[in-house]
């Protein structure tokens, strides 16, 4: 099963890619995730997206295309992966329907999570992820069982996103709604979107990916 969960910064998609990785064994390809490892890495990509990704604008299309074909094109996609964080243009869409057809694969669903803006931002503000293992917490939605432990690793030490900061965050949404919420339009027309409440709980919204799913 091979899956893209669209949605606005912070409204879900880790969170969601995450446990649907979880339950049904597919590969979570994270853009943001793979960005951000290039920039700790120091390597060539990581010093030409650090600036990019810190003022909140988007990577260029061709670099964020060959990343993703060159991650689809490893053997553990064979048994399906979800998409999160790509496609964010239509440039992107356009190159990922050619990059399936080609290989013989088929979208199975565009899962859109759907959030109001002045949630995302409370979302957002409230993030912070585990230093060592990067397990995902919120200060009010998602605490570790014991205070200050990550429930993964048991690391002590937490880290929050650079781009998480209140005036990147506007420029993150602004980009979302400019280039990316285009894209809603171009799934529904190929008929593979479904739209979830994302402002429910993160169990809630689950529950209703697993029933489109039940239907795809
Ligand atoms: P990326 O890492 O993809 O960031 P994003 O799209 O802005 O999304 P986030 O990771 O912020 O949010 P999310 O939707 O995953 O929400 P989460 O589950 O964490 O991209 C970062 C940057 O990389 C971009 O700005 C760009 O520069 C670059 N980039 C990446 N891909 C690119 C591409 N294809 N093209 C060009 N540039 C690209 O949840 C947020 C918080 O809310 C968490 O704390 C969570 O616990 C909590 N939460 C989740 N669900 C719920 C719920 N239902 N109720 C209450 N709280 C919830």
């Amino acid at each position: 099963m091979n899956l893209i969960l669209l949605g606005p910064p912070g409204a879900g998609k880790g969170t969601q890619a995450q446990l649907l990785k979880d339950r049904r064994g597919l590969v979570q390809l994270s853009t943001g995730d793979m960005l951000r490892a290039a920039v700790a890495s120091g390597s060539e990509l990581g010093k030409t997206v650090k600036s990019i990704m810190a003022s909140g604008g988007l990577v260029p299309d061709e670099t964020m295309i060959n990343l993703i074909a060159d991650r689809i094109a490893q053997p553990d996609c064979a048994k399906g992966f979800i998409l999160d964080g790509f496609p964010r243009t239509t440039r992107q869409a356009e190159a990922l329907d050619a990059m399936l057809a080609a290989k013989g694969l088929k979208l199975d669903g565009v899962i859109e999570l759907k959030v109001d803006d002045a949630a995302l931002v409370e979302r957002i503000s409230g993030r912070y992820s585990c230093a060592k293992c990067g397990a995902g917490y919120h200060d009010s939605y998602k605490k570790p069982k014991k205070a200050g432990i990550c429930d993964s690793c048991g690391a002590e030490q937490f880290t929050r996103r650079e781009d998480d900061k209140a005036e990147v965050v506007a420029s993150r949404l602004e980009a979302y709604h400019r280039q990316t919420a285009p894209l809603l339009p171009y799934y529904k027309a190929r008929g593979v979107l479904r739209t979830v409440d994302g402002m429910a709980g993160i169990d809630e919204v689950q529950g209703q990916i697993e029933k489109v799913l039940a239907g795809a």
